[in-house]
């Protein structure tokens, strides 16, 4: 993985119309729950990025048979043969959505033996409300170092009070949900649109929920569900960046299947910074033209509907480069702002205290090499390598690939100059053991 750097040189004006992929939020999750049903499922618009390719591996490793068609974006998941509940460490440490077969497997066996998830380094992330409200439901926790066991005879049903509407609790207590007998509350859930998408997928599996005023859900528990088709929502997160890209750029884009029914706070700021922006029939689809004198704008991530914790790092590549001062406040992740000191090493002005960064706009940014330390990190230095001047090399790319399908294609054909440099192991991210999908790297 250390060969492999990705190359960005200045590209002002990127122009174009793009499509999108399937949200990786939804997608994996989605993917977990499918061990709540017997059969096959068909699941649509499935990113082919490396989180994806470590989900399938997970649910093979518990005996699902899976074949994805990447090209067409087709995964088809045959959870008949699951016989497994235990998850090794090596693969549970590949991602944190790994977390969330938990449910599932509880729902379906009763047990389940992880370790502890791994994923991006933006704060302590613990699990402490996944198995404080499963011992709630009924299940015995037990931890010992890094490795978890729970087992339970019976889900039982109850009111659960979410301290913070978290995505991954809500989504694994919802699966320990939708089996156990009588009416589960989660209260304080989290709406995500990546939740709300999911929901969809377990009512139609025959799942029967409500979601009530305030932010909470209800559960009746049903016997069994069924196996599905579903379409993933097109990622928000990758609208969101492109539209960065096009608008730090000083450029033009259109995406038509941006789900801009779940962008209203991002796309004010946006606004807010000057760049025009029209919104297509049904909140779907958008156009940015980028203002030549934008404006630096000042914002706090929170839970949906707020400003999108997953955008801070690309908005505020592009607060670097605005006229005046901005203030980012991060309040859902304790250690999301590692991308500042990569930002300052191209020149950014940023002053940072405690969760807080101070921004102040610069003329130019200056291409350096940079590390990508999360996903979102690694959009935003490219994002920041598209405005600046000369050439900036980006390591840590093992981070891009996890979360976004190809994103670097995407803005080539928007005119940018961005290379991902590949080294001799790549292909084998892409390689699902039996069901090997080839890539066409460049
Ligand atoms: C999901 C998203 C991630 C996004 C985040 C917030 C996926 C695969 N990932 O992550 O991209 O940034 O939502 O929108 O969907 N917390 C606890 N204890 C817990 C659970 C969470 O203290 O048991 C804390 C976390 O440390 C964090 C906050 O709650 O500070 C929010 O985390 P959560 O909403 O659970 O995020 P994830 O589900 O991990």
């Amino acid at each position: 993985m250390s060969n492999e750097y990705i190359v960005v040189d200045q590209s002002l004006g990127l122009c174009g119309d793009i499509q999108l992929s399937g949200a990786k939020n939804a997608v994996l999750v989605i993917m977990a729950s499918l061990l709540l049903t017997n059969g096959k499922s068909i699941i649509k618009n499935v990113p082919n990025s490396k989180d994806v390719s470590s989900m399938i591996k997970l649910l093979e490793t518990l005996g699902a048979k899976i074949s994805f068609d990447a090209k067409n974006n087709i995964l088809e998941v045959d959870t008949s043969f699951v016989d497994k509940y235990a998850v090794p460490a090596e693969i549970m440490k590949k991602m944190r959505a790994s977390v969330l077969v938990m449910g599932s497997l509880l729902t379906r066996f009763g047990s389940v033996d992880i370790a502890l998830p791994g994923g991006c380094v933006i704060g302590k992330r613990p699990i402490n409300y996944h198995l404080k409200n499963f011992e709630k439901m009924g299940v015995r926790v037990s931890t010992s170092g890094d490795f978890i066991s729970a087992r339970t005879k019976k889900l039982e049903a109850k009111k659960l009070v979410l301290e913070y509407p978290s995505v991954g609790a809500t989504e694994n207590i919802l699966m320990a949900a939708v089996c156990a007998k009588g009416t589960t509350k989660i209260v304080n859930a989290a709406l995500e649109p990546e939740v709300l998408d999911f929901i969809d997928v377990l009512k139609k599996m025959g799942a029967n929920i409500a979601i009530l005023p305030a932010a909470t859900i209800e559960i009746e528990g049903v016997e069994t569900l069924q196996p599905i088709e579903h379409e993933v929502m097109f990622d928000r997160l990758e609208t969101g960046s492109l539209l960065l890209a096009a608008a730090v750029t000083g450029g033009q884009i259109y995406i038509p299947q941006a789900p801009v029914y779940a962008m209203d706070i991002f796309l004010m700021k946006l606004e807010e910074m000057g760049h025009d922006i029209q919104v297509g029939a049904d909140d779907v689809g958008v156009r940015l033209k980028a203002t030549a004198c934008p404006k630096a704008v000042s914002f706090k991530t929170g839970p949906y509907p707020g400003f999108p914790t997953d955008l801070q790092a690309p908005m505020m590549a592009v607060q670097c480069v605005a006229e005046g001062q901005s203030i980012i406040e991060e309040t859902v992740f304790e250690n999301r702002l590692l991308h500042v000191r990569e930002l300052q090493k191209m020149g950014a002005q940023i002053k940072v205290y405690h969760n807080k960064a101070i921004i102040t706009g610069v003329e130019e940014l200056y291409g350096a090499p940079v590390i990508a330390t999360d996903i979102r990190a690694s959009c935003a230095l490219v994002i920041a390598g598209l405005v600046a001047e000369g050439q900036t090399i980006m390591s840590g790319v093992h981070h891009w690939r996890r979360g976004y399908q190809f994103l670097e294609k995407k803005l080539c054909a928007l005119g940018a100059d961005v290379e991902f440099v590949t080294g001799d192991d790549e292909m084998s991210f892409f390689d699902c053991s039996n069901n090997v999908y080839k890539v066409d790297q460049k």
